[in-house]
């Protein structure tokens, strides 16, 4: 830039938020800087050198010839520019407000070195870079880090405008070793699950780990207490509570059936229990007659005069048949406590467990025969979080398109 500039330029307004300028040399004023547009930065400085850095927002041909004579040779233009920061004693970019003497002096289009230090400003071993400036290709936009991946993150923007492109630029560079580990010969240690509720992220990542409908290993006894009532109980239901304390009495005895080398074990430990048996004691349960006679103590009684001290020992494997309702008192027997209660409870766990869309859930086979089991644990976390071990990329995608 020329020591003279008045020529080039003249400043009209400096407000808090604004900084118009008017350019009257455009090609003077560019030099080389062909690639000057909206979203270009300008660094507009007093005679104390102190300067602020403005974002270019709009621009506007100015009316060049006043009452007929013409005021200039060639037309001028008038940029509208924001404040966004200024350049600090050190020439280091600082964010926020800062005075500067009016009128200042000097405008010029921010070079290089000057947005590299607004974008560049993260320690180095702490960059993390997925951008670069739109109308700078060169100019790598770098954020920390630590600070990215510490805290929700939400790409906005309208349909179309590239949020979807963004999210799988982000993990791809998330996934990719640094270049000291890269140096070192380490594995990144990343690992990323990505729900892909469209199915649209499997070609950014050809080296992920896929997980589908057809091989994802979700069995329904990883669900905690308040999934599973969500998924078998209507809460509004006027004996919902019944239903609850039975499923959940049923479900801890089912899993202490399943794993007697637990100790008391919850409703919530991840531990196999089988669906069909708690769907059968339910079933038993809303059948249960008990013997009203002198020494059966309303105890169930089976059709067969068994009578039942201990319901886990007969109500888990099949359903039994009880003796009949009767007010003889050599055969009095009267309906169990929750006799009927459950009609309602039976047909909606037969026809979830029935439901084929649910069967990834409440069906999933290791074999034809055989169900996974708490043993498979670590093999069902290994398929979302485990490391490859086959040089794939540190990624899973669960595709979410195809459950209903
Ligand atoms: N940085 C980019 N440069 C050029 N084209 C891009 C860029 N990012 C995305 N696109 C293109 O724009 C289109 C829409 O991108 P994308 O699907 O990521 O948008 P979206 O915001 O996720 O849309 P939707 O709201 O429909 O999910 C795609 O065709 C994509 O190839
Ligand atoms: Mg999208």
């Amino acid at each position: 830039m020329p020591s003279d500039t008045t020529e080039i330029f003249r400043i009209l307004t400096v407000a808090p938020n604004l900084i118009q300028i008017e350019v009257l040399d455009a090609d003077q004023f560019k030099q080389d800087a062909s690639d000057f547009t909206i979203g270009s930065y300008l660094k507009i400085s007093d005679d104390s050198n102190t300067s602020i850095i403005a974002l270019v927002q709009s621009f506007k041909i100015k009316e060049t010839t006043i009452g007929g004579t013409a005021a200039t040779t060639k037309p001028s233009f008038i940029l509208d520019a924001q404040p966004i920061g200024f350049l600090d004693e050190n020439g280091k970019f600082k964010r926020g407000g800062q005075q500067i003497a009016i009128p200042p002096n000097n405008v010029s289009i921010a070079d290089d070195a000057i947005l590299k230090g607004i974008y560049e400003s993260v320690e180095e071993e702490k960059k993390f870079c997925f951008a670069n400036l739109a109308q700078k290709q060169n100019i790598e936009i770098a954020v920390d880090g630590d600070k990215f991946f510490s805290k929700h993150i939400a790409v906005v923007g309208s349909t179309g405008s590239g949020k979807s492109g963004t999210v799988a630029r982000i993990l791809q560079e998330g996934i990719s070793p640094s270049a000291d580990q890269t140096q070192r010969g380490v594995l990144n240690n990343t690992h990323i699950l990505l729900f892909d509720l469209h199915g649209e992220y499997k070609t950014a990542f050809p080296k992920s780990k896929k997980l589908d409908v057809n091989n994802l290993v979700l069995p329904y006894w990883l669900m905690n207490s308040e999934e599973l009532e969500e998924m078998f109980i209507e809460s509004n239901e006027n004996n919902s509570h019944n239903q609850i304390s039975q499923f959940r009495y049923s479900v801890i005895q089912n899993k202490k059936k399943h794993n007697p080398s637990v100790v008391n074990p919850s409703y919530d430990s991840p531990l196999y229990f089988s669906l069909k048996e708690v769907h059968t004691f339910i079933t038993n349960l809303n059948n249960e007659v008990v013997g009203k006679a002198d020494t059966e103590n309303a105890r169930p009684k089976l059709s067969d005069g068994t009578l039942i001290d201990d319901r886990c020992a007969y109500y888990f494997d099949q359903t039994r048949t009880f003796v009949v309702y009767s007010t003889a008192a050599a055969t009095k027997a009267s309906n169990g406590p929750f006799n009927g209660e459950f009609d309602r409870f039976v047909m909606r766990l037969e026809s979830k467990i029935n439901d084929d869309r649910l069967a990834f859930l409440l069906k999933p086979k290791k074999t034809a025969t055989t169900e996974f089991t708490t043993e498979d644990f670590p093999t069902i976390l290994k398929q979302f979080i485990g490391y490859n071990d086959d040089g794939k990329d540190n990624i899973t995608i669960i595709d979410l398109s195809e459950f209903h």
